[in-house]
């Protein structure tokens, strides 16, 4: 059996981009590595806790040790991860792609003479809100991330809100900071008590932390 302060407790952790298909070949994707996520999984499980691992298609590999359900869209990850429940703590550390084409083509869009394709699209579930506002069942602890480009704080504090999560883990990813994608991450902790700055660190001390903190409150 495992040790450590999380020991006994099962957890979620989302990671990676979505990929949204165009058709059987094309996708719309974003930046997003899946390194901050799997640090995450990785620090929760070191601590203890059974850990289910939610993983879009990312750049780096899952970690050792946890139960990896792999999807791709943003669809199949909200049924994956109302598929994982019931867990303690919840840390949706994805990059969802907010919006899919409305229609899918089934067979491979063919380059026309004079016409250009339009696509057409249409929201996708929002998975952080969806299990913050949970009548039965939500988990004790919802975190979310804010990957914002202007005023991080007033935003990410308005999106806890919003989304009814208990914290934000909020970060700058303007281009010249080199987060997305980078070693390094610089976050804001924001919860009901407020804003918490952490210094600059590497992606795998800010999981440490986190997870620390996450025991912390489930215990
Ligand atoms: O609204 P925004 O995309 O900025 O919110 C980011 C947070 O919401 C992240 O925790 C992300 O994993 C989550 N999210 C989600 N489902 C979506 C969009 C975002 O779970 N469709």
């Amino acid at each position: 059996l495992a040790d450590g302060p999380l020991a006994g407790k099962r957890v979620l952790v989302t990671s990676g981009p979505t990929h949204e298909p165009i058709d059987p070949v094309r996708y719309i994707a974003n930046r997003s590595s899946g390194a901050q996520g799997t640090a995450i999984a990785r620090a929760l499980s070191a601590l203890g806790a059974e850990v289910v691992f939610v993983t879009g298609p990312a750049d780096v590999a899952p970690p050792e040790g946890v139960e990896v359900v792999r999807v791709e869209t943003a669809q199949e990850m909200l049924e994956a991860v109302q598929s994982a429940l019931p867990v303690e703590a919840a840390v949706f550390a994805a990059a969802v792609a907010d919006w899919r084409v409305a229609s899918a083509s089934t067979s491979k869009m063919k380059k026309t003479k004079g016409g250009l394709p339009v696509l057409e699209f249409t929201e996708n579930p929002d998975i952080l809100a969806t299990i913050s506002q949970m009548d039965k069942g939500r988990p004790a602890l919802v975190v979310g991330f804010a990957a914002e480009t202007d005023d991080v704080i007033d935003n990410a504090t308005a999106k806890r809100t919003r989304k009814g999560c208990d914290w934000i883990v909020a970060n700058d990813v303007s281009h010249e900071t080199g987060i997305m994608g980078g070693k390094d991450n610089d976050i804001t902790l924001i919860s009901q008590e407020g804003a918490e700055d952490w210094p600059r660190m590497s992606k795998e001390d800010v999981a440490r932390r986190l997870a620390e903190r996450i025991a912390q409150a489930l215990t």
